[in-house]
């Protein structure tokens, strides 16, 4: 059934994109090789290297996903047989390690439970009984996608410098660049990757990475198989405002308009507007009387809230009411989640009303689900606090 209206998909990403976007994405195809699309290029790369807040940092754009940006950081910077600890807390931390794996890479593990983050102390102990430095490279992911949970990276790195330990820090922002603070520079961090589909508002299609001058050391030595995804032939033609294959040039139209976008309103007040509106949602969550699954405040994510759900009901069977009924897509419980948390996004191109409108749905499908929550309640405490801090 077709519905009237705005979509609500309040999933964490992908995201709605925003009409300027849109806009900017029909323009007529230009050739690939030509001049125009050189200062495309250029434009793209140096924005993203803002948003990525790296001056130093190589940016690589691949036709992709997420998914291949893993990839991508893994065969450019690793051999097989090399060893690495991968910091696993949740189902996206899970798939990047599995890959490592596919590869013939040995991988430790440093675990935690759904609804923790990364815990420092423990990378640092790991690392500092590494003594001989056989641990090549730490994957981490920033804000860990299926539970919620916002890492500190900065935290990672000093943990990594404690130790004196000389591995690559490869750090997944696939669902917190250009929406939660992420300073590449400064935390130290060796591969940055993401996708364009959260925070950078556009359609799904893009793997992004940005790349430190010890990771493009290390990749002169690394010896995983690659073709398609090794970032030397990408690094050498973007120079010259190409790339080795036909590029997805709509994409990077879109790209452009969102670099734009961003630098309009400030990466600060981008961040500030992502943390308050989390907050009224968390505040919406707890007035309805229901449990956030990240358990340490200081590890909310700004990006998505992972809500736990009631016992005796299933979150995949209140996620399919909620589609049918409203026709408002809410995220699934991933990995160990499966069945048991919804998410719901709050990244990307939102405002506060697009928020309470989303709270409204997940209010009444509950209560329609057979959820006991009072209606009104965490609209209330939300818009309680917009109004405060607006
Ligand atoms: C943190 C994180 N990493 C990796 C991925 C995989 O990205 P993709 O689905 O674009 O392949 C996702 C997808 O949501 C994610 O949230």
């Amino acid at each position: 059934m077709s519905r009237s209206g705005r979509p609500f998909l309040q999933i964490p990403g992908p995201t709605l994109v925003p009409e300027r976007i849109v806009r900017a994405m029909s323009e007529s195809i230009i050739d690939h090789r030509g001049p125009r699309f050189a200062a495309l290029v250029r434009e793209c790369l140096d924005g993203l290297k803002g948003v990525f807040q790296t001056e130093r940092g190589h940016i690589v754009l691949y036709p992709g996903s997420g998914t291949g940006a893993w990839e991508a950081a893994l065969v450019n910077t690793l051999s097989p047989g090399d060893r690495v600890l991968a910091c696993v807390n949740g189902h996206f931390s899970t798939g990047f390690a599995r890959v490592a794996q596919a590869y013939g890479i040995e991988v430790d593990r440093v675990e935690v439970p759904y609804g923790a983050g990364i815990p420092a102390a423990e990378v640092e102990a790991r690392l500092r009984a590494d003594g001989g430095h056989q641990i090549r490279a730490l994957l981490a992911v920033h804000n860990e996608t299926s539970t919620g949970v916002t890492s500190d990276i900065r935290a990672v790195h000093r943990a990594m410098d404690a130790a004196r330990h000389p591995a690559l820090l490869l750090v997944d922002t696939v669902s917190s660049l250009a929406s939660i603070d992420f300073r590449m520079d400064e935390w130290g961090v060796d591969v940055t990757l993401t996708g364009p589909q959260k925070g950078l508002m556009l359609p799904p299609g893009m793997a992004i990475l940005a790349v430190s001058d010890k990771a493009l050391a290390a990749s002169e030595k690394a010896t995983c198989p690659r073709s398609y995804w090794d970032w030397a032939p990408i690094l050498e033609r973007n120079r010259r405002g190409e790339f080795p294959y036909t590029p997805a040039t709509p994409l990077l139209f879109g790209l452009r308009e969102a670099l734009l976008m961003l630098n309009e309103e400030g990466l600060a007040n981008v961040f500030q507007r992502h943390a308050r509106l989390a907050e009224a949602c968390r505040r919406a969550v707890r007035g309805m009387g229901l449990e956030i699954l990240c358990r340490d405040p200081a590890e909310y994510s700004s990006t998505l809230t992972a809500v736990v759900m009631p016992a005796g009901s299933d979150s995949d069977a209140y996620i399919a009411h909620a589609n049918t009924t409203l026709g408002m897509s809410l995220g699934v419980g991933l990995g160990e989640a499966k069945g048991k948390v919804f998410r719901i996004g709050h990244l990307g191109s939102l405002n506060e009303l697009e928020l309470l409108g989303g709270l409204a749905g997940v209010e009444m499908t509950l209560r329609s689900f057979g959820v006991a929550v009072p209606l009104g309640a965490g609209l209330a405490a939300a818009e309680a606090y917009l109004l405060q801090t607006g």
